[in-house]
């Protein structure tokens, strides 16, 4: 049977998914996103020039790959208008390869309102999300009350919005959040409301379609096909370190879910992870380093956000939570992302255990946070070499020591961010 294979983070997003797509993209036909939104951020890279995409599959920039926008994801169309246009600009139209799937759930403009009552809310408790809606929009179609992107040519699209909306501002009101200071992008609502509904306008345009039929038929007729994850397994709303995390399945049952592809449809798995950790938002990060060299890992590995442009929080390579997240998706092959960030670095630590409630544990406690849980590190010589050509001997064994204890081969090692920086295992 011909299967899908599946690229997903392992560690809490920002992995370096995007570059990866779409260095892998020449070998598929169809790149598919399953879950998330427009708090993803994938930047690819080649020939001097920067993308960030947000809501539009990485195999864009490959011409002649069809992009797919599967019923798992949830669609801002103005988010989704502003990334089209600045594609087409740039000289990728993607009329006859972008299509939507009927099935994804809108975000409303009330959906990110209400994201940021809920934050404002939360106070000291605040999830840090990425104010984008995400968890109240998967909170509606959990509810049974989304709209999707179906409903956008349905007659009574209007007065479903309008009901919709008016429990929003009510939720709203309850909390006690002032609409007038509200800014979306720089609008006022009512401003936002209407570049909205721009948006709503022009994805008419492109293809809407039952993608659960159009991935199943494609994998039928023999082509290829790449779901590719957004977020990371310790961001997801089952497995990750809850209530900080976002609200869907961004592990590889996620696909199953987010394209209605089966199970014994799943080929190979990728699993990809920085040779550091970085995490953005609030939530435990037991190896994060508030020192120089958590510093020096932000500056040389540019970890300011995609999304948000927030400075991400640094630390060493978690390997239990690694291990975990490997579990997890059933992953096949590992790639290791940004060694080069710390090519000069004279030794290397690596977390391989915690200490918990004065136990030792290879587990990830249920109650993690980082006050009571304290990493127990190995400490491994740096390679102090870069990587022209071949791997460094001493990156090698950095390389042979996570393989030893993840149990899962790293096929793939990127050394910068442009999409030919990567050597093969
Ligand atoms: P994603 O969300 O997983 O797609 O990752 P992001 O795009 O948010 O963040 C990854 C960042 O690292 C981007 O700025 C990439 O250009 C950059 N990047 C990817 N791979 C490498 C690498 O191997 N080395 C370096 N130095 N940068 C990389
Ligand atoms: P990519 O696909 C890193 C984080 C947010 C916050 C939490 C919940 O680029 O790897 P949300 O807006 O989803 O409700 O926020 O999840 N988060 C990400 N962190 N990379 C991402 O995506 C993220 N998407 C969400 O910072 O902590
Ligand atoms: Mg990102």
């Amino acid at each position: 049977m011909n299967k899908l294979d599946i690229l997903l983070g392992l560690q809490w997003g920002d992995e370096g998914k995007g570059k990866v797509v779409d260095a892998l993209t020449p070998n598929y036909d169809i790149v598919a996103r399953f879950q998330g939104g427009p708090n993803a951020g994938h930047t690819i890279k080649f020939e001097g020039k920067k993308f960030v995409l947000h809501n539009i599959p990485s195999g864009v920039l490959t011409p002649g790959c069809v992009n797919v926008i599967g019923n798992g994801v949830i669609i801002d169309p103005y988010i989704l208008k502003g990334e089209i246009e600045g594609l087409c600009e740039a000289g990728f139209d993607l009329r006859q390869t972008l299509k939507i799937a009927n099935r994804a759930h809108l975000i409303l403009p009330t959906h990110r309102a209400m994201d940021a009552a809920n934050e404002k809310a939360l106070g000291k408790m605040k999830v840090g999300t990425t104010l984008k809606g995400i968890g109240p929009t998967y909170t509606d179609k959990t509810a049974r009350k989304g709209l999707r992107i179906g409903d956008i040519g349905l007659a009574d699209f209007c007065d479903k919005y309008n009901h919709l909306k008016e429990s929003h501002l009510q939720q709203i009101k309850n909390l006690d959040f002032d609409m007038d200071e509200l800014r979306l992008d720089g609008m006022t609502f009512a401003d936002y409301e209407k570049a909205w509904f721009e948006g709503v306008e022009y994805l008419k345009q492109y293809e809407f379609i039952d993608s659960e039929y159009y991935i199943n038929e494609a994998l039928d007729a023999g082509k290829k096909v790449l779901a590719e994850g957004a977020q990371g397994s310790m961001l997801d709303v089952d497995f990750g370190s809850y209530p900080f995390v976002t609200s869907s399945n961004v592990i590889a049952a996620g696909v199953c879910s987010g394209l209605g592809v089966a199970p014994n449809r799943i080929g190979k798995v990728f699993g990809i992870f920085k040779a550091y950790c970085t995490r953005v938002g609030t939530g435990p990060f037991p190896t994060e380093l508030f020192d120089e060299t958590g510093e020096l890992l932000r500056q040389n590995g540019h970890e300011f956000g995609a999304t948000t442009g927030r400075p991400r929080r640094c630390g060493w390579l978690d390997l239990p939570a690694l291990k975990y997240a490997v579990m997890l998706s059933g992953v096949t092959d590992l790639m290791m992302m940004k060694s080069d960030v710390m090519d000069d670095f004279k030794t290397v630590k690596v977390a391989t255990g915690y200490r918990y409630n004065n136990k030792e544990t290879k587990h990830l406690p249920f109650a993690a946070c980082t006050e009571t849980m304290e990493p127990v590190y190995t400490e491994i010589p740096g390679w102090q070499q870069k990587i022209e050509g071949q791997i460094p001997q001493k990156l090698e064994d950095y390389i042979k020591f996570i393989e030893n204890y993840v149990g899962v081969p790293i096929k793939f090692v990127s050394y910068g961010p442009d999409r030919t920086q990567n050597v093969w295992r």
